[in-house]
């Protein structure tokens, strides 16, 4: 298997809690990311999910060095991201680029296409020299699938499906090597956002990229993602491929997802166990001791409630090679297998 090049270890953010309009007194901390961990290699998707809140955005923000971690390490080919600053930070963020969830508002509506797509080389101007770049933009337009002779209009002349593209067309300009998409496809039509996957598919593959893949259901991620975390309240609590995730899931979040994925067949969606969730998601200012999980899980005992659960191999699977031997944070995890394919 090839060196990863991004390695993320026990990442950390939290957010100061204040109090007071003029002494900001700080009285506590929202752990929005707290001790994250993955690994992506070249040209491999990993997929991110979990309900609004869990932290998604933070670790993307934190990847793209918009945000600084409390803790931990963000290691872009051997080297910390989050104590690289100037020259050398703007070096790797050259290589690596975002898509944003919603291209409505991520694109100014002031500029034309042409200018939206060609801003990344004003920022590095060593990608292109200047006569060169209405040209580079024009092929970066095909690539996505949009007609070159659009590049004077602007974003309101476009679909949602367009402006995506138009977003991804800027994410690739510095022909990066990872690609963060925080949740690209969540603002869309369903009937579009199938598209938009086949194209980030398609380029992933023309120009040999890593894609961190955010969405908050299951169902998106399936068909893009070569390994899939599962994220709760600022931690990953099962991962694994994606057989070992939709067809193997462990951990009781995970098995609750999926059972409010959408089956297309009315027999076996009829006789698919629905796993409804107690209660709201805990605030991340105030996380449940032991396992963060325990105040909406079915399964909860006293145990859950004294022993944080790690993110290992549960000892069950440890001796059993086998799709059911993969990270997942439960001391009582088991295997629930799922009715139906997606
Ligand atoms: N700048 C900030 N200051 C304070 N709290 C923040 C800040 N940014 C995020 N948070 C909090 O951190 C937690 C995680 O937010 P984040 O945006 O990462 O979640 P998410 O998983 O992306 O959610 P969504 O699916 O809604 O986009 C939330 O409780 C959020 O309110
Ligand atoms: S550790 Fe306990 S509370 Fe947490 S997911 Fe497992 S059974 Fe549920
Ligand atoms: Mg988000």
């Amino acid at each position: 298997m090839a060196e990863p090049i991004l390695q993320v270890r026990d990442l950390v953010k939290h957010f100061p809690l204040t109090h007071g309009l003029l002494l900001r007194r700080r009285v506590g901390a929202v752990r929005a990311v707290d001790g994250v961990s993955f690994d992506l290699r070249p040209g491999e998707t990993l997929g991110i999910v979990g309900e609004s809140g869990c932290g998604k955005s933070t670790v993307a923000k934190l990847l793209m060095a918009l945000e600084r971690p409390t803790a931990g390490q963000i290691l872009y080919k051997g080297e910390d991201i989050a104590k690289l600053s100037g020259r050398a930070l703007k070096a790797v963020r050259r290589n690596i680029q975002m898509v944003f969830q919603d291209p409505y508002t991520s694109l100014n509506p002031r500029m034309t296409v042409g200018d939206i797509v060609g801003e990344p080389f004003e920022i590095h101007p060593e990608a292109a020299p200047k006569g060169s770049r209405r040209q580079k933009v024009r092929e970066l337009l095909d690539v996505v699938g949009l007609n070159p002779e659009y590049i004077n209009r602007y974003p309101h002349q476009f679909s949602g499906g367009q402006r995506q593209r138009i977003g991804i067309a800027r994410g690739l300009a510095l022909n990066p090597e990872i690609i963060v998409a925080d949740e690209p496809v969540s603002a869309l039509d369903v009937s579009v956002q199938a598209q938009v996957v086949n194209l980030m598919e398609r380029l992933q593959e023309e120009f040999s990229l890593a894609y961190l893949f955010i969405a908050h259901d299951l169902s998106i991620v399936r068909h893009i993602s070569d390994r899939i975390a599962v994220m709760y309240l600022g931690r990953i609590v099962e991962t694994g491929t994606d057989e070992e995730i939709y067809d193997h899931p462990t951990h009781p979040y995970t098995q609750a997802l999926l059972s409010a994925v959408p089956v297309p067949d009315p027999e076996l969606s009829h006789r698919r166990e629905r796993i409804i969730l107690a209660g709201d998601v805990p605030s991340p200012a105030n996380p449940p001791s032991g396992c963060r999980f325990r105040t909406r899980c079915w399964k909860a005992r006293e145990l859950c409630a004294e022993v944080d659960p790690p993110l290992a191999v549960p000892m069950e699977f440890a001796g059993l090679p086998g799709p059911g031997a993969h990270p997942s944070a439960c001391h009582f995890a088991e295997e629930k297998r799922r009715v139906a394919r997606m």
